[in-house]
């Protein structure tokens, strides 16, 4: 059922709930309140008889009329009367109804007699077993019945209240809990179709539960987002890697053909002639294609080979050995900061080796000409961090998340491996690499990569 239609019926129920306490308690007062007053007359009754019968017999009215007139003080006494066995009426508190005949019978019993608003209670005065006369007294409802009056609006202020208090209280619900609900499972409706990237958003201004609800739906949201990404760029690898082992495979072996070839025509060639250099070209091009291949081979193994345990600043002076050259071209000034290390990883050389070199040419094209790369380390618990930065480009932050993604890139010639090569080598040796850059639309600062992996013997 829902929440919706529980609290209506939740207010139909609480409304007839009081409605029903209200009915009890107003019957209940009416009686309690009769009962009180009819024992209240059969006392005072009962007592006038009991006083009277010797003034009767003796015939004394003037006492009889002082008995009388004591229940003036009464409350909600409106008469009181004595009459003889002839039906006389000897007293009477209204004088003036001395000496009439009593018109109604005189029971051998007590009477109590309620009409309309008014109360009549009679006593038999009996003497030796035959009756001598009644003793009548008569009082007024009114009070009581005002009593029963007030309470019964009182009854009804508090009913009222309660209901425009039980209403605001639904509408509360409504506007607080049931509409931003609805929105919620609208939203995560939609987060289900397909608009996963949109945020989650509530209307108004709803309550700090509500909100609190809505936030841990976003962070779901995100959560969900990132673990598609992952999942696609994952299946994507996976697909790439297949695709890349077949392709080495095929194309590796009629390579190593025209290597072979190009090596036999070039050996017959004077050094100096046209042919001789369109050969050169043709062997680095194939060289080039070797190694481009050799990317994808060990992109595909999913294990990390032979690993030694060795100092990273050995692996960055290879590497900086290697593109010494490179970096004299394009003007870019190294600060390596690594020779102190005195830590250990333990990495296959040569896959690590190519991490930092892809990172370093990144470095180099993204910075140009004349500029900067800086490389340090950050010692963390049992983590070592390998921090190369640069003063390039720059990544735009929107784009910070997709540099890992496989074909990412910016480059005009670029195939967009080298960084997702690198990460698949640094995670099979159970460390991490990530990428910062400081940028923003309007200033370029540069990019910090960093590597973390575990020392050996921490
Ligand atoms: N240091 C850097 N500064 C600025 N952008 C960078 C940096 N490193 C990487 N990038 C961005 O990340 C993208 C992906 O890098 P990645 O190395 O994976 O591919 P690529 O360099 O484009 O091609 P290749 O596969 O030949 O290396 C780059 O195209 C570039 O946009
Ligand atoms: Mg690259």
């Amino acid at each position: 059922m829902p929440l919706q239609s529980k609290i209506i019926l939740f207010f139909f129920f609480f409304l007839s709930l009081i409605v029903f306490q209200w009915l009890f308690f107003m019957s209940h007062e009416e009686k309690i309140l009769k009962e009180e007053m009819s024992a209240r007359a059969s006392v005072l009754v009962k007592t006038l008889g009991e006083l009277s019968w010797e003034p009767l017999l003796n015939f004394q009215i003037s006492r009889l009329e002082m008995q009388i007139d004591s229940l003036k003080q009464e409350k909600d006494v409106l008469y009181a009367r004595v009459v003889n066995s002839n039906f006389l009426v000897l007293a009477d508190t209204r004088r003036d109804q001395e000496g009439w005949i009593y018109s109604g019978i005189i029971s051998m019993v007590p009477e109590i007699i309620m009409q309309n608003r008014v109360l009549v209670a009679r006593e038999p005065i009996i003497i030796l077993e035959s009756i001598h006369g009644m003793a009548e007294i008569s009082f007024s409802l009114d009070s009581m019945l005002e009593k029963v009056k007030r309470s019964r609006i009182l009854f009804i202020a508090i009913f009222i209240s309660e209901l425009i208090l039980g209403f605001a209280f639904a509408v509360f619900l409504e506007i607080q809990v049931i509409r931003p609900l609805h929105k919620i499972a609208a939203g995560v409706d939609q987060i289900s179709a397909d608009s996963i990237n949109s945020s989650l958003t509530i209307p108004g201004k709803p309550s700090v539960e509500i909100l609190k609800v809505s936030r841990a739906i976003d962070n779901m949201r995100n959560k969900l987002r990132k673990n598609q990404d992952e999942l696609i760029s994952k299946t994507r690898l996976a697909t790439m890697g297949k695709i890349g082992f077949n392709l080495a495979h095929e194309i590796r072996n009629p390579l190593e053909a025209i290597s072979g070839s190009v090596e036999i025509l070039s050996s017959g060639i004077e050094e100096n002639s046209k042919e001789y250099s369109y050969l050169g070209i043709i062997k680095e091009e194939i060289h080039n294609l070797n190694d481009y291949l050799t990317e994808f081979l060990d992109f595909t193994k999913a294990e990390t080979g032979h690993r030694l345990d060795i100092n990273p600043s050995e692996l960055i002076g290879d590497s900086l050995l290697l593109l010494g050259p490179l970096l004299k071209k394009h003007r870019i000034d190294v600060s390596d900061n690594t020779a102190s290390i005195e830590n250990y990883w333990n990495v296959n050389p040569n896959q690590m080796k190519r991490v930092i070199l892809n990172v370093l040419i990144n470095s180099i094209e993204a910075i140009g000409s004349d500029g900067k790369i800086e490389i340090y380390t950050s010692l963390h618990d049992d983590k070592l961090e390998l921090i190369i930065s640069d003063s390039g480009c720059g990544i735009f932050v929107d784009n910070i998340d997709g540099v890992f993604d496989p074909y990412y890139s910016t480059k005009k010639d670029g195939s967009g491996i080298g960084l997702v090569l690198s990460r698949k080598i640094v995670e099979q040796h159970g460390g991490s690499i990530s990428m910062t850059s400081n940028n923003s639309k309007i200033k370029y600062m540069g990019t910090s990569v960093k590597i973390k992996l575990s020392i050996t013997g921490a």
